[in-house]
């Protein structure tokens, strides 16, 4: 499998950390945060990353990173013109994944779980997709999952009201099938692509399978779980 790493979008709601410089270079424990799911990613074997962000932060990306070879991977590089959304940035790895089926990781998701103890779920049939749902205290902030008998039924972004407090993490895998859902969907009332409307394609199509984290699992996009991502990574690293 390939994997592609999302690191776009406009970091507002770490201002002003995040006012001159991408979120996803700023240090997490002893490593800029965008080498988190790059290691997820070596850890399980896998080869080959397209790496998406924002046009402003390519080059330092490229300096941080190079071609992957310092981890033994192959790294690629790809750039958003503008944060249109998730779905819209995950759009741009098409030619890059072929006919795999391949991992997609937020690059402010950070998690204690191996991607190898979820492998149960895989392979994935062409019409399918595989999501990781974490528990979370404030289900409103994310994008939450509709359970009925163990199944994902649908998935809703930031709900006011919401049906549960399963959150669909940044943890994903796709089937090319995935490029067709999202010419289907339609921009939110933000104006974004909605990872999460693809998944709600899937779920009420019940093509959504899942895994529920059972170790920690943080979005680093607030600056509440950034500063406790830094706590978190505290002495856990060499
Ligand atoms: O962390 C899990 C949550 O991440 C999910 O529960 C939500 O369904 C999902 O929408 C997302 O919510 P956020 O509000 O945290 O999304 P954010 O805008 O912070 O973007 C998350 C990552 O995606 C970030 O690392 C950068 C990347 N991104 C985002 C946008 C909007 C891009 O690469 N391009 C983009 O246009």
């Amino acid at each position: 499998m390939k994997g592609i790493i999302l690191a776009g979008g406009s970091g507002t709601r770490l201002h002003p950390l995040t006012k001159g410089i991408n979120k996803h270079l700023l240090p997490v424990g002893k490593k800029p945060m965008i080498l988190h799911p790059i290691l997820k990613l070596q850890e399980f074997g896998i080869k080959d990353v397209l790496v998406i962000t924002g046009p402003e932060s390519l080059t330092p990306f490229a300096q941080l990173l190079g071609d992957g070879s310092e981890w033994g991977m192959r790294l690629y590089f790809r750039a958003q013109p503008k944060p249109g959304g998730i779905a819209e940035a995950l759009n741009l790895g098409r030619e890059f994944v072929g006919g795999e089926s391949f991992w997609v990781l937020l690059g402010d998701n950070l998690f204690g779980e191996s991607l190898a103890s979820m492998q149960s779920h895989f392979p994935l049939k062409e019409d399918e997709a595989f999501v990781v749902l974490k528990e979370v205290p404030n289900p409103e902030q994310f994008g939450i999952a509709e359970m009925k008998d163990n199944r994902i039924v649908d998935v809703v972004e930031k709900p006011k009201t919401p049906k549960g407090n399963l959150c669909v993490t940044g943890v994903y895998a796709y089937t090319p099938k995935v490029f067709d859902v999202i010419q289907e969907i339609n921009p939110s009332a933000r104006g974004e692509l909605e990872i999460s409307a693809v998944n709600q394609f899937y779920a009420q199509a019940q093509k959504l399978k899942h895994h529920i984290f059972k170790d920690w699992w943080l979005d680093a996009g607030t600056m509440e779980d950034f500063l406790t991502a830094n706590e978190q990574m505290k002495g856990t690293e060499s």
